[in-house]
């Protein structure tokens, strides 16, 4: 329940790691800036990853869900009803490291969201920033998109630039980078629960 009594849209959040932005999307709700929202469940595919036990400080509800000796199907339909257990209706990818099939993003059309390290469609896939830095950009920063059949290429929600400075190497140009991606994906999870836009084509519009 929200604070206003209303019941809340439950969000799923899935990592494989560090989970900085699973944290970012944790406190931006926690202090309002997602209204209406609650994270029901933050789940992981590596029992190793270090977000597990912070999502746990916060009172947050954690999962681990090995691929291990399992298909990517049966890996991906566990998730997916872990998920609706939790009657979890939008699933925001950060940092997890896998390729979601085409029946994944079925079962959830519209409402995953992923934040990828660059400005797509520059450098999808791996390595983002490193991509940036030999690829000679100078400018470069992070998207937010809703996760559709392709790698790294459906609709984008919001993006944020970032400059690459000549002194820059992988990991001062990602450190700038992350720090633009915990402000975006909370502004754009606040806009997706919230129903402002539309898409049309390709393209995520506010509504007026
Ligand atoms: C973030 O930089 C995120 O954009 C990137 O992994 C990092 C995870 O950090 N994701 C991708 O590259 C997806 N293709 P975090 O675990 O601290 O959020």
């Amino acid at each position: 329940m929200t604070k206003e009594g209303r019941k809340a849209r439950h969000v799923g959040i899935l990592i494989s790691g560090r989970g900085s932005n699973m944290l970012a999307l944790a406190d931006a709700v926690r202090d309002g800036r997602v209204p209406g929202a609650e994270v029901a469940v933050v789940l992981s595919d590596k029992p190793q990853a270090a977000g597990l036990a912070r999502a746990r400080e916060r009172g947050i509800e954690t999962l681990v869900v090995e691929r291990t000796g399992r298909t990517r199907e049966e890996h991906e339909r566990e998730i997916v009803s872990a998920l609706r257990e939790r009657g979890v209706e939008f699933v925001c990818l950060a940092g997890y490291m896998r390729l979601l099939s085409p029946c994944f993003v079925g079962e959830f059309r519209g409402r995953v969201l992923n934040i990828h390290p660059s400005l797509l469609p520059a450098f999808p896939g791996l390595d983002a920033q490193r991509q940036a830095i030999e690829h000679g950009v100078k400018f470069s920063g992070c998207t937010v998109h809703f996760v559709d059949e392709t790698l790294d290429g459906g609709p984008i929600i919001t993006q944020r630039v970032v400059a690459v400075l000549d002194s820059d190497t992988e990991e001062t140009l990602a450190a700038r980078i992350l720090a633009e991606e915990h402000r975006a994906y909370a502004e754009a999870l606040a806009l997706v629960c919230g129903g402002g836009y539309e898409v049309v084509g390709r393209r995520v519009l506010r509504k007026k």
